[in-house]
């Protein structure tokens, strides 16, 4: 075997590298590594932890740890998100705004791993397309917060930035943050990937069995608008069985890529990695990874981070992104414009994105440099109810995700995707849709701890309305 980069210390063989018998080179000490240069840039929205040895030694373990994911995957994953540049893939991520690890079972997993399987079909179906599917999931445990404090009555605490910091809890003791969580979020991405390995490997995702759980879908008298493309999906899957397709492995395992906000550099720059068949660092705690609209900024410490890493990137946009804020991005993030290496996921607000989005479409598409181009059409839509809830519109996130459609169509460029933030429980935090949940319902199950998800019954109305769409396109 041979180590493509001898100036790091302390090799040793540790992770096996799909396909082939190279493996990944531990990681490297702090000091030697390129990737933290980041620590002398700017760097936004991190925990400012108390003890300065207790977080040295978690960083310590944490790079002794086993990769979460493997080269080879995230190299299957930039090639998938190439297609989808081109138009000839479409992307579907979705997950949690925030992970937690008290919802890191078996169940809630499951229903939300089924959930996405279930939309990918519907989508697959609509636009006659391969559909790259990626979680936010297994690694979404860190959130950026607009405030550093939290004011309740007159107490006043830290925010609360995720189970990977500190705890929901409101008293002074859960609100420190506490390194040993960063400990905690590698095991349960640990766990919850190894459960997403053995779903998509083991049977559960067999395209029957997902079209079986859209038919239940259906069923619903709320959703007998969809009744006549959820027939015509049933003989398209009927046809491949009469063909004698069904029994081919492709239709029995699925590929389901991780993803999640690269907020706590310190944990991801010790779950950083050279991989030692080319030499390249690799990310190793999910397979794509993104910088959100509060960190983005290009001379900062995030942007820093990823610039060294191989995996496909994300950079979220807000409707205030100039078109020099893009370019100096993809100077800095893709200078060579590698397909599939950068998708901007923009996240404009549905009654911006239709003048917001079209002038940066065409400033990409002279630029030249590919790009992949995802609709986050939750960011922008957030509201309060009047019951005091922040909760988003159903119809209002649609609006967004026609408008994405309308303002490529304009720009004559490709739209690449969606990244939805749902669940696959029967939570009541999005206002809306077929079931036309009320302000009032919000009360009923309303269980996020940041941002308003789609339930599973939402989920899959945005599906067949942009398998709709995509069909007439
Ligand atoms: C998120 O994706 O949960 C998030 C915080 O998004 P943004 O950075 O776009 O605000
Ligand atoms: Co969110």
């Amino acid at each position: 075997m041979t180590m493509a980069s001898s100036s790091f210390p302390g090799r040793g063989d540790f992770s096996l590298r799909p396909g082939s018998p190279e493996l990944f080179a531990p990681a490297a000490t702090e000091e030697s590594a390129p990737w933290e240069s980041w620590r002398s840039k700017r760097a936004l929205q991190q925990p400012s932890y108390p003890d300065s040895e207790a977080l040295d030694s978690v960083l310590a373990e944490l790079r002794r740890q086993p990769p979460l994911v493997f080269a080879g995957e995230v190299d299957d994953l930039r090639t998938n998100l190439a297609a989808a540049s081109r138009g000839e893939a479409f992307v579907l991520t979705g997950g949690d705004c925030a992970e937690t690890f008290s919802e890191a079972t078996a169940d809630h997993l499951r229903l939300k791993i089924q959930t996405l399987l279930q939309m990918a079909v519907v989508l697959t179906y609509g636009a006659s397309l391969p559909v790259i599917k990626i979680g936010r999931i297994a690694g979404q445990y860190a959130k950026p917060r607009s405030s550093d404090m939290e004011t309740r009555g007159d107490v006043t605490l830290p925010s609360y930035r995720g189970d990977a910091v500190n705890s929901f809890e409101f008293t002074p003791e859960s609100r420190i943050p506490d390194p040993t969580r960063l400990l905690d979020l590698y095991h349960h991405a640990a766990s919850t990937l190894n459960l997403i390995r053995a779903f998509t490997r083991g049977g559960y995702a067999d395209l029957r069995l997902v079209h079986h759980w859209n038919r239940g879908f259906t069923a619903n008298p709320a959703y007998a608008r969809y009744e006549s493309l959820a027939e015509e999906i049933h003989r398209a899957v009927k046809f491949l069985e009469a063909a004698g397709v069904s029994s081919a492995a492709q239709m029995r395992s699925v590929d389901l890529f991780s993803s999640h906000e690269a907020l706590l550099l310190d944990y991801e720059s010790a779950m950083t990695r050279i991989d030692s068949r080319t030499g390249d660092p690799y990310n190793t705690s999910g397979h794509f990874l993104w910088i959100g609209e509060r960190t983005r900024g290009v001379d900062d410490a995030h942007v820093e981070l990823l610039a060294h890493v191989r995996n496909p990137i994300g950079v979220k946009l807000g409707p205030t992104t100039s078109i020099d804020d893009m370019r100096r991005l993809v100077d800095r993030l893709n200078p060579e414009g590698e397909e599939g290496r950068l998708t901007f996921i923009t996240r404009m607000g549905a009654d911006k994105i239709r003048h917001a989005l079209p002038p940066l479409l065409e400033a990409q598409a002279r630029d030249g440099r590919p790009v992949t181009w995802v609709t986050d059409p939750m960011h922008g839509n957030t509201i309060t109810s009047s019951t005091g809830y922040k909760t988003r519109r159903f119809e209002t996130i649609m609006d967004e995700v026609t408008g994405f459609f309308e303002a490529h169509r304009e720009a004559g460029t490709v739209p690449g995707g969606i990244h939805v933030e749902l669940t696959g429980d029967d939570v009541t935090e999005v206002l809306g849709g077929s079931e036309q949940l009320d302000e009032e319902a919000l009360r009923d199950r309303y269980e996020t701890l940041v941002d308003p998800r789609l339930n599973h019954q939402q989920s899959l109305e945005m599906a067949f309305q942009v398998a709709e769409y995509l069909k007439k396109e």
